[in-house]
């Protein structure tokens, strides 16, 4: 069986198209016009009817999308590239079925489950599809990949697991995920700490804007112009990072003699922020780790 169609011609199904796959879809509509799509098709599920209804309203004017209520066997069917998207405990209640095992047999499959390796959902669907005959002609293909709460603005840091895939398979879950924001491929077995360290850092932001702010209203800034001084600060600072300035040389450039920020830097330190920091990020990954 050769279940890839032509490159442009993708049939791509979100089993449990919620938070999170409502954004990769709005994403990819926003940064792909029709004609650099690689997909032709999209199928989004829901469990409600309230859901259903949600997708409809949203993309309900765009012939491409098609919204399923209850009916993932025909989505993972009618599709070459399936994404699940539901929560990791409705693995078994979703995938250990012979059916849907067989209709996702050598298709492109991509979790975003968070906590569930790769190997666990293989288990999951090769022992459903034993089931129903032990000759398995194609192996199933799965792929891990985490996006992050950015993919809302296509500025996801979405984290690829290694895998096996072949090069088309590859790049397409690349363009997939590259047209929601950034990706950074990563070993599998780290990818519950990537993902705890990018929970962290998206926590830390929201902190340590939270207490700029409060600091900066309490010596008579208003609180929207210290707002808006702490959002550009951190977009300034992490963009002259991302370009390839050194963490070590913007310390340097910003360390004048007498200089205000290098007092800053003095209290902070006073104040342990940079271990605690650290030690944040250490008990995510044990906490992240300890879900499985
Ligand atoms: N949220 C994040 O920031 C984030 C980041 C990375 C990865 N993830 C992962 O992405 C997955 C989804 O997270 P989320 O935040 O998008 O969750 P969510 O908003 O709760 O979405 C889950 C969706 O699954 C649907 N669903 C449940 N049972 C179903 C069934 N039997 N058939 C079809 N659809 C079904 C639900 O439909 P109804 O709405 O009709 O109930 C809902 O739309 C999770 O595995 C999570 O670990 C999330």
């Amino acid at each position: 069986m050769d279940s890839k169609p032509p490159e442009g011609n993708h049939v791509l199904a979100v089993l449990g198209c919620g938070f999170m796959g409502t954004a990769l879809l709005k994403g990819i509509f926003v940064s792909t016009s029709n004609a650099e799509s690689r997909v032709k098709r999209y199928i989004a599920c829901v469990r409600t009817e309230k859901s259903r209804e949600r997708l409809q309203t949203l993309f309900g004017a765009t012939e491409a999308v098609e919204v399923l209520c209850d009916d993932n066997i025909r989505a993972a069917k009618e599709a070459d590239v399936v994404i699940l998207g539901f929560q990791p405990t409705d693995v078994k209640a979703i995938l250990d079925d012979s059916s849907m095992a067989c209709a996702l047999h050598g298709k492109l499959v991509i979790s975003m489950l968070a906590g569930v390796s790769s190997a666990a959902i293989y288990q999951v669907l090769e022992t459903a599809s034993r089931r129903q005959s032990n000759s398995l002609e194609e192996k199933f293909r799965v792929v891990r990949v985490m996006p992050s709460i950015g993919a809302q603005i296509n500025k996801s840091v979405s984290l690829i697991a290694e895998h096996d895939l072949d090069d088309e398979n590859a790049t397409f879950v690349e363009w997939l995920f590259g047209s929601i924001g950034a990706i950074q491929k990563i070993q599998e077995a780290l990818m519950d700490a990537a993902v705890a360290a990018s929970a962290t850092t998206h926590a830390l932001v929201v902190t340590s804007i939270d207490a700029l702010v409060d600091g900066s209203v309490s010596r008579g800034i208003p609180r929207a112009v210290a707002l808006r001084i702490a959002i550009e600060c951190m977009l300034s600072a992490s963009s002259m990072l991302s370009k390839g300035t050194e963490l070590a040389e913007l310390k340097d450039s910003m360390s004048v003699p007498r200089g205000i920020t290098t007092e800053a830097w003095i209290h902070l330190d006073q104040g342990h922020v940079r271990p605690a920091i650290s030690q944040t990020v250490r008990q995510a990954v044990d906490y992240a780790e300890g879900m499985n």
